[in-house]
């Protein structure tokens, strides 16, 4: 290591004072900063931080609003509007995975502050009668859909699973699978591979210390995924493969369908390179960010970057203008992607967030700011909406699709572990319903299909389908038409289980 180098460059970068105490740390501790130090481009990191302070602010912010379109009706597809083609779209969905052209990208590289938890969000149990983590609930979803290809194109097909991770979830993840045995796939069809990370910067555009020796680092935001596809040689592991279609998602979902064919079958059938799956947004101030089109170009208006005058307006049907919620699942070509990776990627901007950022003062001092000190940087996935040459969007129904855990459990709280618990097994109970099942309590009474509220609770049912038996309500017509059930009920590979009637 030649820290005099190392010193050059900071301070060309005007960032000397990262290794103010540099004569303080011991001979390990120097070690493990100038490693850390000498992979980073300062004057990189320099105008990153310029350039996104430019356009980051209150002034473009309003600019923004003001040139927001919603999305015109050409571009979207509706599982509710559209219902007589959706059988169209998942056959052919089906059949590019099962001639294994389909990919699912998992982004699971954030660090789940609001959830408040010290491990991925992905091994979070919710709370379910199996106790089934995010992880493992996906990995089954996967299994169960290469069997439904499997057996619809008599071929054997595999849909790879790409998972990011940052500097601060990889070892954890890795290990997890590891000791879950990658939840019955092929280990060599789980792909790993890291995001990069970014300092933390003032407002003056000085790295943050967290320690004398420790810079404030943090993931450089889901958007870090097209850098990170070209440095991690994922697109090249992709085209190994044959892969042309790929569906990105978000861990923290829980009704998540990952690689849906439907969405698969209506992107590729419209000929599109990118597809945004949504919900329809109606409340002005849900935390969800909106497709649009900005000077005419694809885009999603960040929940943080809309002002409430933009979020509240409404179109003469009453509904709101910008009512196209992004639930973080999208759809991408192969050939998009690598045009990204190879072309687009360094434009696209970071976004800045402001943060209390704990930092180091002149005296070593661990302070702990009550209110912002600086930013954090990060590019977002949904960034290249604006380079597509064919863009679609695909509505889905929230209560089907869309739960996210993104908050600790309180009382009347959102998008918890009990919000997530709750709408699964609502699912479940109406896949049960559909399939002629029916519940009974305790005393045998029938419940209504819509369970009145009980003791001022409104619980749902307690029941759960795992996803190696059904992937979307399919296929529990033999198990449970005309049966009566008492909760808590488990379908599972192994059969029917009450749990009550077992003494469990
Ligand atoms: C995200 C969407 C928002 C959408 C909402 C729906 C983005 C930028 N925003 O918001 O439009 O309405 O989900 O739930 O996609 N992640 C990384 N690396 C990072 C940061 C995050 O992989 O550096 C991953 C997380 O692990 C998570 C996903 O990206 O799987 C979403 O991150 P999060 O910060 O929770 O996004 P939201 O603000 O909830």
């Amino acid at each position: 290591m030649d820290i005099h180098k190392l010193a050059e460059r900071l301070a060309k970068a005007g960032q000397s004072h990262v290794i103010q105490f540099w004569d303080q740390l011991s001979p390990e501790e120097q070690g493990e900063m100038s490693l850390d130090l000498e992979s980073m481009n300062f004057l990189e990191i320099n105008n990153f931080f310029k350039s996104a302070m430019k356009t980051s602010g209150q002034s473009s912010q309003e600019k923004v609003d003001t040139r927001m379109e919603p999305v015109p009706r050409d571009v979207l597809g509706s599982v509710t509007r559209d219902r007589e083609c959706l059988k169209e779209w998942e056959k052919e969905g089906l059949r590019c995975i099962a001639e294994n052209k389909v990919a699912v990208l998992l982004l699971a590289g954030g660090q789940g502050t609001r959830l408040g938890v010290s491990f991925p969000k992905g091994m979070y149990d919710v709370g379910l009668p199996s106790h089934k983590t995010l992880f493992q609930i996906q990995a089954e979803r996967i299994r169960k859909l290469e069997q439904l290809a499997e057996k619809q194109h008599s071929r054997k097909c595999c849909i790879p699973w790409y998972i990011m991770t940052s500097g601060r979830t990889m070892d954890m993840t890795k290990d997890f699978f590891i000791q879950h045995k990658y939840f019955g796939l092929k280990e060599e069809n789980v792909v790993f591979f890291q995001q990069g990370m970014l300092p933390a910067m003032d407002f003056n555009g000085k790295i943050i210390l967290e320690g004398k020796c420790k810079l404030a680092m943090a993931p450089d935001g889901n958007g870090g995924l097209y850098r990170a596809l070209g440095t991690q040689n994922i697109v090249k592991d992709m085209e190994t493969r044959g892969i042309s279609y790929i569906h990105v998602y978000c861990v923290d979902n829980i009704l998540v369908k990952v690689a849906d064919p439907a969405f698969i079958g209506f992107c590729t059938l419209k000929g599109a390179d990118c597809g945004a799956k949504v919900v329809e947004k109606t409340n002005p101030t849900e935390a969800v960010g909106v497709v649009c089109k900005v000077d005419g170009r694809y885009q999603v208006v960040e929940y943080s970057e809309i002002t409430l005058a933009t979020a509240e307006k409404r179109s003469t049907d009453g509904r709101l203008m910008f009512n196209a919620g992004n639930i973080a699942n999208h759809f991408f070509t192969l050939t998009f992607l690598r045009e990204i990776v190879r072309t687009h990627e360094p434009q696209l901007q970071h976004h800045v967030a402001q943060k209390k950022i704990p930092y180091v003062n002149t005296e070593g001092q661990l302070i702990k700011p009550d209110k912002p000190n600086g930013i954090k940087m990060e590019k977002f996935v949904f960034d290249i909406f604006q380079f597509a040459k064919k863009f679609v969007v695909y509505e889905v129904l929230r209560e089907d699709e869309f739960s996210p855990l993104k908050n600790a459990d309180s009382q009347d709280g959102k998008d918890n572990p009990t919000t997530a618990r709750h709408a699964l097994m609502s699912l479940h109970h109406r896949w049960i319903l559909n399939a002629g099942g029916h519940f009974v309590d305790e005393n045998g009474t029938h419940i209504p299909a819509i369970p009145s509220l009980k003791d001022g609770t409104d619980l749902p049912i307690k029941c759960e389908i795992s996803p190696l038996v059904s992937y979307g309500g399919e296929g529990l017509e033999h198990l449970v038409n005309e049966k009566v059930f008492q909760p808590t009920l488990i379908i599972n590979e192994s059969g029917v289980h009450e749990l009550v009637k077992n003494g469990l």
